[in-house]
């Protein structure tokens, strides 16, 4: 038995449902304002004509659909969530403010909806979480899409951003490596429990997605996509900041008209 455990992220989002805070579903530490500035971003990036019909997958707390509706759009608003916990969750929620917003039960792998129904395909902030076949979920996005349909794809990451996390080899060399005499006591009752129990008592993420553009712009060509285009993924801080991710990039791209 090791010391590691793989971090489960899908069963994290499953308990953010149960948070007393509904844009605790988006993730980002309760950031809801970070929430918000990245939403509004995507929404100005993408200028999507009033009717357009508009799928986010993977929609967290659906701040994005939000913005959308109180500015009056018109076309199909709908998110998609991968479990029951956070499906009730939002959909609790938006019904208190009679929202129209429609969300669907669902991964990026299989949403279940209809092909070609969709102008519009957002998926931010998603895609890097566990995945097992990040091609199936690219040819699911093309699947929904209508002729001439747009995908963005957002917050990808160009490498393993926790390549360079402190990989320990054993319960005694986790020890040694504590930085003070506090983070050494906290880290000595875990080894402790570990000693006791042989449960893994260090997290270590679990295949992340992550390409860098070149690579990412070929993954989307093979799964029917042209027109690729990126750029650093930046949303504006509290303050009005514009910060440029050092590692994360958004994508856009367009169904391929058939040849
Ligand atoms: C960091 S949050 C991003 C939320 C929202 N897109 C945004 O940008 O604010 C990640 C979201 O991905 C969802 N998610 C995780 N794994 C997923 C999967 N396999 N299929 C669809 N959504 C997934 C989570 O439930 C959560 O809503």
């Amino acid at each position: 038995m090791g010391i590691y455990r793989d971090r489960d992220r899908q069963r994290e989002y499953r308990l953010l449902a149960l948070s007393d805070d509904v844009r605790d579903l988006s993730g980002r530490q309760g950031r809801s304002e970070l929430t918000d500035a990245i939403s509004r971003h995507i929404v100005e990036l993408l200028a999507p004509g009033s009717s357009a019909r508009i799928l986010d997958i993977g929609c967290g707390d659906a701040s994005l659909l939000r913005i959308l509706e109180r500015e009056g759009h018109q076309g199909a608003l709908t998110g998609v969530l991968p479990s029951p916990e956070e499906v009730q969750r939002l959909v609790e929620s938006l019904a208190l403010s009679g929202s129209r917003i429609d969300i669907v039960l669902g991964d990026t792998e299989k949403t279940g909806l209809a092909a070609g129904s969709y102008d519009i395909v957002i998926v931010n902030g998603v895609l890097h979480l566990a995945q097992p076949d990040p091609h199936a979920s690219l040819l699911e996005f093309h699947r929904l899409l209508s002729r001439g349909g747009t995908v963005f794809l957002g917050e990808i990451p160009d490498r393993d951003e926790f390549s360079h996390h402190a990989q320990y080899t054993s319960a005694i060399d986790y020890l040694v490596h504590q930085r003070s005499p506090r983070e050494f006591a906290s880290g000595a009752a875990r080894v402790a429990r570990y000693a006791f129990t042989r449960r893994p008592f260090l997290e270590r993420q679990s295949t992340v997605f992550h390409a860098t553009p070149t690579v990412f712009q070929g993954m989307l060509e093979a799964a029917g996509f042209d027109d690729v285009s990126w750029r650093r993924q930046g949303a504006s801080e509290a303050g009005g900041q514009v910060v440029e991710s050092a590692t994360r990039w958004d994508y856009t791209a367009r169904v391929r008209s058939v040849s």
